[in-house]
């Protein structure tokens, strides 16, 4: 076997490996997207990641793909100089041994270090259990789960509304409520065991960001009131064709935000806004109801696999101290 860059010429027969192993996922969870059973889609998804300068490498034994990794470089004030290997830029061919992927990384890696990206993400079907004990043998921890609720076998009536809730869409003159939200994320992140940092302006630009929603009319954004204060909000994002994720699904809508006021939580108000939206999206004729949330952001890791939604894949992290990439 021999482990080699990957380049164009390897385009064909790696969109075969991929295609194959999309289809493999799919027999487990059908909410992965049956685009990437075609290859025609996935050699043009590895085509434009290729031309769009992501980092790889290919095992090949007799002329065959045994398996491949390519990263797409990204640098940003909040995950630094990053490599992201997402579900659709990995795959092994069939029967082959998890393993190979340390393989893979140390030569892959050895790329993204040398060019100065110490920060590396690879996400990881939840199904493939020993694939991610081989990455978390290679220093990977769980950070983010992605998440699929199947909505035609979501149930209406899963809580009674003993709350005193009343909900409704949110709609132009809303913008200041909205904006009452916006921190309530990202604050909550910045604490334990999340700590998470913050960027430079990031909450003046979320408040901006929460305000567009009031006549965002792609969206479906939705406010959870006790009297008049507003203690919940929803926002629900169609998913397009155009998108080229493998967890998005024909007909899917994304959870994109969900947040309660600090003093009003652990009272139901999340519960009810969930049902309410998701009775909503089963109506409009949606089938799968996708979110994700990070795993130590301990309200959501226990709240959003309790409201139905079923871990599809994690993002794995591994930050490699950065002087690892001085020392070649
Ligand atoms: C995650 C979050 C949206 C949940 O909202 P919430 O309104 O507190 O959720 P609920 O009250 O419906 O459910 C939370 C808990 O209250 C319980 N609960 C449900 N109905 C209840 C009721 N009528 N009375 C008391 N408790 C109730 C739930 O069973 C759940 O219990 P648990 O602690 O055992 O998990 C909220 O914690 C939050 O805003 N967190 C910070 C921001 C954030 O991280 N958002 C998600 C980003 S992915």
């Amino acid at each position: 076997m021999k482990i080699e860059r990957f380049t164009e010429s390897h385009l064909k027969e790696a969109a075969k490996v991929l295609a194959q192993s999309i289809q493999r996922l799919r027999s487990i969870n059908p909410a992965i997207s049956a685009k990437f059973e075609q290859i025609s889609m996935t050699h043009t998804h590895l085509q434009v990641l290729q031309q769009n300068g992501a980092i790889g490498m290919v095992a090949i034994d007799n002329g065959k793909i045994l398996g491949f990794l390519l990263g797409e470089t990204r640098e940003d004030e909040y995950f630094g100089r990053s490599v992201w290997a997402k579900l659709s830029s990995h795959a092994l061919a069939e029967g082959v041994d998890s393993v190979l992927y340390r393989q893979l990384y140390a030569a892959a890696g050895e790329q993204w270090m040398a060019q100065g990206y110490p920060n590396h993400y690879v996400e990881v079907p939840a199904a493939d259990e020993a694939a991610l004990w081989t990455w978390f043998g290679l220093g990977f921890g769980q950070q983010q789960v992605y998440g699929v609720l199947d909505l035609s076998a979501h149930s209406h009536c899963m809580f009674s509304n003993d709350t005193k809730v009343s909900i409704r869409r949110a709609k132009p003159g809303d913008e200041d409520i909205l904006k009452s939200f916006a921190w309530n994320i990202a604050g909550y992140q910045t604490g334990a065991p999340v700590w998470a940092p913050t960027e430079k302006n990031e909450k003046t630009e979320l408040e901006e960001g929460y305000a567009e929603l009031a006549s965002d009319e792609e969206c479906v954004t939705w406010l959870a009131f006790e009297g008049e204060q507003a203690m919940g909000m929803q926002m629900y994002r169609p998913l397009t064709d155009a998108d080229k994720e493998v967890m998005h699904s024909k007909n899917s809508i994304e959870l994109a935000v969900g947040s309660t006021m600090p003093k009003a939580r652990g009272k139901g108000v999340a519960s009810v806004l969930t049902q309410h939206g998701l009775a909503y999206a089963r109506e409009q004729g949606f089938e799968w109801c996708i979110t994700d949330w990070r795993t130590t952001n301990l309200l959501s890791a226990a709240f959003w696999p309790k409201m139905g939604f079923v871990p599809v894949a994690h993002r794995l992290e591994r930050r490699v101290d950065e002087r690892g990439c001085m020392v070649r």
